[in-house]
């Protein structure tokens, strides 16, 4: 168990990738904080998956797009666990609307709980970090799209884009107390997010020819990287992204 003791928050923790990646770090030693905003009983049913583990877990009801409730939850992990040594910002929406007709509301939306949250957790959590003076790890739950363009999902597209580079430059801040800080770019993963696709088999079949390995990544399959990225292993890591897409970011968009 290679993250035995450490203590790690990962922001939206209580469904697809985020619970994921709460189970997955839980089965590596860590002790969670799930932030979550909707459906307790997900959290619930998470935590005492945890506490059969072996680990610790608490859920703290945070909205992440306000700086205030970030600090609530990182102000819980150190009140509970003594510490924060692991940050996922992992919280995401889309609004799958184009540039012509996305609305003030909807941009708004979408930059404060994709970017402006992944932004703040990273302070906050770095702060806490550099009290600490052991170091740590900062992982961004970004997407191809903060590279790969997806038109009728452009606010999406800019918050992926903007947290490319709040990892790169956060990472040249942060290497001097030791915090290492990446990115993880997931394909097309099946989760709640995708739901309407998942429902629609044409899409489905298009989505599926245009990956190389031919099909959507399971939640543990994204999880057990960020794992890797969390433990002693990634240890020289740090400003960069792993994507973990199936190859589909090589092939030609076409959808
Ligand atoms: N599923 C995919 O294909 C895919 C691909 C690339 C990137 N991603 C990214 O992965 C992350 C997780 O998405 P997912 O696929 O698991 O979908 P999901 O809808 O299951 O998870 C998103 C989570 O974010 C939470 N959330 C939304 N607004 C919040 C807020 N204001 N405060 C706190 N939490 C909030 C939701 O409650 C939910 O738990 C997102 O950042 C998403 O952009 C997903």
């Amino acid at each position: 168990m290679s993250l035995k003791g450490k203590v790690a928050v990962v922001t939206g923790g209580n469904s697809g990738i985020g619970a994921a990646i709460v189970l997955e770090l839980a089965k590596q030693g860590a002790n969670i904080v799930i932030d979550y905003i909707a459906h307790r009983e997900a959290t619930d049913a998470l935590q005492k998956k945890i506490l059969a583990l072996g680990d610790r877990a608490i859920g703290v009801n945070a909205d992440v797009s306000q700086v205030e409730s970030i600090q609530l939850l990182i102000d819980a992990a150190v009140r509970e666990f003594g510490a924060v040594d692991i940050m996922v910002n992992n919280a995401g929406i889309e609004t799958r609307t184009s540039v012509l007709d996305t609305t003030e509301k909807q941009y708004e939306k979408v930059m404060e709980v994709n970017l402006k949250s992944a932004f703040f957790g990273t302070q906050i959590a770095a702060k806490q970090m550099i009290r600490q003076g052991k170091g740590g790890r900062i992982i961004n739950i970004t997407s191809v799209h903060e590279d790969w363009p997806m038109p009728g999902n452009t606010a999406y597209c800019l918050s992926k884009g903007g947290i490319r580079m709040l990892t790169r430059t956060s990472a040249l801040e942060l290497a001097q107390h030791g915090i290492l800080v990446t990115g993880l770019g997931p394909g097309a993963v099946a989760t709640p997010i995708n739901l309407s696709t998942m429902k629609d088999q044409t899409l489905m079949q298009k989505l599926d020819a245009a990956i190389p390995l031919g099909r959507m990544a399971r939640p543990e399959e994204i999880a057990s990287v960020v794992a890797f990225l969390a433990g002693d292993g990634a240890s020289y890591m740090t400003g960069t992204t792993v994507f973990v897409d199936g190859g589909m970011m090589h092939q030609s968009p076409g959808l």
